[in-house]
């Protein structure tokens, strides 16, 4: 039996999967998120290892004598910083927190977008660790100056269980300060924040093994043979294995909170001109990503938080009674925007409305807005030469038929949803039993694990209106553009 952990943003989900795949059983515990002030987000990693520790109490009972290996994933990018004691010296600073505005326009700006490509393959945006450290470093120098290792949130829990301080490709990726392409820190950009190679983990494949979980901690779990301790990957890479997305030109598309178009590639593509994560793949190869931050997260803002009365079948049997062609947009700017437009300060729209459009005809505006949103990355990356004939769907929103057939109309491609959805954490589990080798690669247990179930073909008749109005979707943003700092 393998354990999968992937330590989200509200919670902790541990699963135990066998080597066909199958999930034996599932925990999940909630820590709080906390929001010291608009726009910023932090965690108590404290949080996070007591409700792993529960959780693992929990789900190895009973099957002690069969754990094999443990795998994580983790939420990318937030910044966990110790002291020479290993105390933590402030709480995690999380992957949505838009605090580094400033410190974001002086790395593009003032270091240069051309600099970061040259060193990390990547741009600056608010969420990554580097214009964290930056921004600790200025604002809180007392705490800057006492930093002794610097970390991820999945290393962190890593750490605690095996005591190896180390990170994983996919979630390093996510710093700013590693060289994806290189697969190396970037000496130029640890100067550049004042930070030393030695603060910094060891650097490993997702499937490599970093050690053992601790005596002190099987004696806690009753666990008499070794346990291999995986180190995993950040979460997308997580999710993009728990879906069998690990061959070159193999594409996702989730519909979490946020939403993210993912693809994987044998060799290390970057986009020059825009904004696409370009980062290592927990299979040893690479991936390209556009993460938009408000996905089935604009659907839950508009239907409960503004309605206040949601029933998710009803919403999407109504939708289809509107017509495409109408022409009422959305734009899920929500907390501003990551991919394709990277911008901060952008905000909500609604356009187009008319006296004969009634609650369902926005609703419709809404999902096919973040859809037309999902399908710019999606566009950018096949911009890059990468043919994609199939998009695999998953998270909540892939549960709704008529939101996976929209996909397929607008992004004119095959849509596939897969049979056993365990997010992240499968992957994790994945991981641990290569790591464990269990399976001689990520693609080989992909193939023997991994199932699919429905397939949805694009209907041209759609794919044509939607076309159209999808030319019009993409005007709007730079039109407007500028009145968001205006206003
Ligand atoms: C990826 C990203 C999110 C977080 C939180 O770049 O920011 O996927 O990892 O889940």
């Amino acid at each position: 039996m393998y354990i999968g952990i992937d330590l989200g943003t509200s919670s902790v989900k541990l699963i135990l999967a066998s080597l066909k795949g199958e999930v034996i059983s599932s925990v999940s515990k909630n820590y709080d998120l906390l929001i010291p002030k608009p726009m910023w987000t932090e965690q108590n990693p404290n949080d996070w290892y007591e409700q792993t520790l529960l959780g693992l109490k929990e789900l190895v009972k009973g099957y002690e004598k069969e754990i094999k290996a443990i795998g994580f994933s983790g939420q990318m990018h937030g910044l966990v910083i110790l002291g020479d004691q290993d105390q933590i010296l402030r709480h995690a600073i999380l992957w949505n927190d838009q605090r580094t505005i400033e410190e974001v326009d002086y790395l593009n700006d003032e270091i240069g977008i051309e600099t970061l490509l040259n060193q990390t393959g990547n741009i600056a945006l608010t969420g990554l660790t580097a214009p964290k450290l930056l921004w600790v470093k200025k604002n809180e120098p007392e705490i800057f100056s006492k930093i002794d290792k610097v970390m991820l949130p999945k290393d962190y829990i890593a750490y605690k269980l095996s005591g190896t301080f180390a990170t994983d490709v996919s979630d390093v990726s996510g710093t700013l300060y590693y060289d994806v392409k290189a697969k190396a820190y970037s000496k130029h950009m640890l100067k550049l924040l004042s930070i030393e190679e030695k603060q910094l983990p060891k650097v490993y494949e997702s499937y490599e093994k970093i050690g053992s979980l601790k005596r002190e901690l099987k004696e806690m779990l009753n666990i008499e043979q070794d346990v291999d301790i995986i180190i995993g990957a950040g979460d997308q890479a997580a999710g993009a294995v728990g879906i069998g997305i690990v061959n070159d030109g193999k594409a996702s598309v989730s519909l979490g909170t946020s939403g993210v178009v993912f693809v994987a590639s044998d060799t290390f593509k970057e986009d020059r001109k825009s904004y696409l994560q370009s980062y290592a793949h927990a299979n040893g190869k690479y991936h390209m990503m556009g993460v938009m931050l408000n996905a089935a997260g604009s659907l839950n803002w508009w239907s409960e938080k503004i309605f206040q009365n949601f029933n998710y079948s009803d919403f999407f049997e109504k939708l289809e009674l509107t017509s495409i062609d109408d022409s009422i947009y959305f734009l899920p700017y929500l907390s501003g925007e990551r991919s394709p437009i990277n911008d901060p300060n952008a905000t909500g729209v609604f356009f187009g409305l008319r006296l004969e459009h009634r609650k369902a005809h926005m609703d419709r505006a809404v999902i096919e807005g973040v859809t037309y949103a999902l399908k710019q990355s999606f566009d950018l990356i096949k911009g890059l030469g990468v043919d994609i004939d199939e998009l695999r769907i998953t998270g909540g929103g892939a549960k709704s038929e008529v939101w996976a057939q929209m996909i397929a109309d607008i992004f004119n491609v095959k849509v596939v949803t897969i049979k056993i959805e365990e997010g992240p954490a499968l992957g994790a589990a994945i991981l641990a039993m290569v790591g464990n080798r269990a399976f001689s690669s990520v693609e080989d247990a992909c193939r023997h694990m991994i199932k699919t179930n429905k397939l949805y073909e694009p209907n041209q008749k759609n794919a044509i209106l939607y076309e159209r109005k999808y030319n019009d979707f993409i005007k709007i943003y730079p039109t407007i553009k500028k009145l968001y700092k205006d206003i």
